[in-house]
């Protein structure tokens, strides 16, 4: 029995694969996903993933309750775990141009029951990721409407029922839906079962007017810096994690959110024309433009207003408001917003019927999941049922404390695949790497230590729904995917 759970999927070097070169097939092989993608078109599928709520929503409240203008650092702190997980996604994604991502690097290092754990992890990656970011979506879509007179009636702007953190319970809000969080996924949903290269495209155009408002705030916000809100950099520990050396390290686990995502361009290797070259090149490219970004971002910000003014939802277009000269800059802003977070919700929505097609080729998933559209060669029903449930979710859910677990899922994935290129690095010496994790027997262990560190911050808040969330995993897995594992019945065959 535990040999069975722990089995691993043999892995094979990757033949060297070019455009049109089928490496997957799906599950009746009759059609399978088309390599259309270069190294451009994957750097910006992952800085489409990466800016969004984390910068646009979730800094202000990292540095008022935590960190302070020490945000910064916290940035760099998640950036540098980031980095040591970006390159081992680097090392399997070239080595293994597959769509499972950190799921079937998982299978072929730690076995199936770990990968099924691990691939039930990224559903909170990238399933509730697109549904919370549809919900910050929303909301910053109604105050740039507002600007204009138009708002959303508060009926249809939000879901109905909200969660009180003060009484532990959920409140009825009065509203029936969040119709724009709706719509929006619906939209994004429509757009992934078109095709891959239409996908790509709108994803470019969107990066760039992302990018280009980023530039802008950063260039034009620069003259209003007031180096005295640098000041103290670090704030004195108020208790717990509330500032000091411990906020800065609670605001990294927060911030952390808004580094998910360089991940997602695994997802796309089985799409890539030459993955072994692009892959790491799209991984580490986005990752590192993003870094970058985010510290100039953060340092602006902070030094725009005192960290205990940026407590808000939208603390970027707070800051802005303060300068009478810079309110244009707020309306450009919640535009680059409303396109930052599309991007996001679009790779989200890429990569997790992906993921899934992936678990259904080894029988983890339904079949259902493992099919191609013979015509748009994407994985489409497995693309409508992601999007029915996130959009439900994100019409009728109140999501705004699920930020936490989604970067938790993540951390889990991300340790795993740092453990993975070790183990592999002992167990399948001989395998071409065509990328290498530098100095991997150090980068690899405080890849793990990172990642493991960063999700044990808000573990103590969130374990019961983490566990409950695993004990559902788990029994999906012993009443289906155990039963259907190829693996499996190729083994008793
Ligand atoms: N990194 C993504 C965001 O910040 C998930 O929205």
């Amino acid at each position: 029995m535990l040999k069975d759970l722990f089995a691993t999927k043999p892995v094979e070097p990757a033949p060297h694969v070019d455009a049109g070169e089928p490496v997957e097939g799906s599950t009746r092989g009759e059609a399978s996903l088309q390599r259309v993608l270069t190294a451009r078109h994957l750097v910006l599928l992952g800085v489409g993933a990466i800016i969004g709520a984390g910068i646009f929503v979730m800094t202000g409240t990292a540095a008022a309750n935590y960190a302070g203008p020490a945000v910064i650092l916290s940035f760099v702190l998640a950036g540098v775990a980031c980095a040591f997980a970006g390159l081992c996604y680097a090392e399997f994604a070239s080595m293994m141009p597959v769509s499972g991502s950190a799921y079937s690097y998982t299978y072929s290092t730690m076995g199936e029951v770990v990968a099924w754990f691990i691939g039930w992890n990224l559903v909170l990656e990238y399933m509730f990721a697109a549904s919370t970011v549809a919900v910050g979506w929303s909301g910053y879509l109604n105050s740039f409407l507002s600007s204009f007179g138009a708002a959303v009636p508060v009926a249809f702007a939000q879901a109905p029922f909200a969660y009180s953190a003060e009484s532990g319970s959920f409140v009825a809000t009065g509203s029936l839906i969040n119709l724009p969080a709706v719509l929006i996924v619906a939209a994004v949903s429509a757009l992934c079962y078109r095709g891959i290269t239409q996908s790509a495209w709108v994803n470019a155009l969107i990066v760039a007017i992302k990018v280009a408002v980023i530039v802008m705030f950063l260039g034009f916000a620069a003259q209003f810096i007031d180096a005295d809100n640098w000041v103290p950099f670090i704030p004195e520990n108020e208790g717990g994690t509330r500032f000091g050396m411990e906020g800065v390290i609670r605001g990294a686990a927060v911030v952390f959110f808004a580094y998910i995502g360089f991940d997602a361009v695994s997802t796309a290797a089985g799409e890539a024309k030459n993955p072994q070259r692009d892959m790491p090149i799209g991984i580490l490219g986005s990752l590192a433009i993003c870094t970058l970004l985010y510290i100039a971002m953060a340092a602006t910000l902070t030094g725009l207003l005192p960290y205990t003014e940026l407590g808000t939802s939208k603390p970027i277009a707070t800051a802005l408001e303060t300068y009478p000269s810079l309110q244009w800059l707020k309306t450009v802003v919640e535009l680059g917003a409303i396109a930052g977070l599309s991007s996001v919700i679009l790779v989200m929505l890429m990569g997790q019927p992906r993921i899934f097609y992936s678990m259904a080729q080894d029988g983890l998933m339904p079949r259902l999941f493992g099919r191609v559209h013979p015509k748009y060669r994407t994985p489409h029903l497995g693309t409508i049922i992601v999007g029915v449930v996130a959009a439900t979710m994100a019409g009728f859910l109140p999501l705004d404390f699920l930020g936490d677990l989604v970067s938790m899922g993540t951390l889990l994935a991300f340790a795993t695949v740092s453990a993975g290129v070790l183990i592999l690095r002992f167990t399948r010496p001989d395998l071409p790497r065509p990328f290498r994790v530098p100095f991997a027997m150090v980068i690899c262990p405080l890849g793990v230590i990172a990642c493991l560190y960063l999700f044990w911050q808000p573990f103590a808040d969130h374990w019961k729904v983490m566990l409950g969330w695993t004990v559902i995993g788990f029994l999906i897995y012993g009443f289906y995917g155990y039963r259907h594992s190829r693996l499996r019945l190729a083994a008793r065959a």
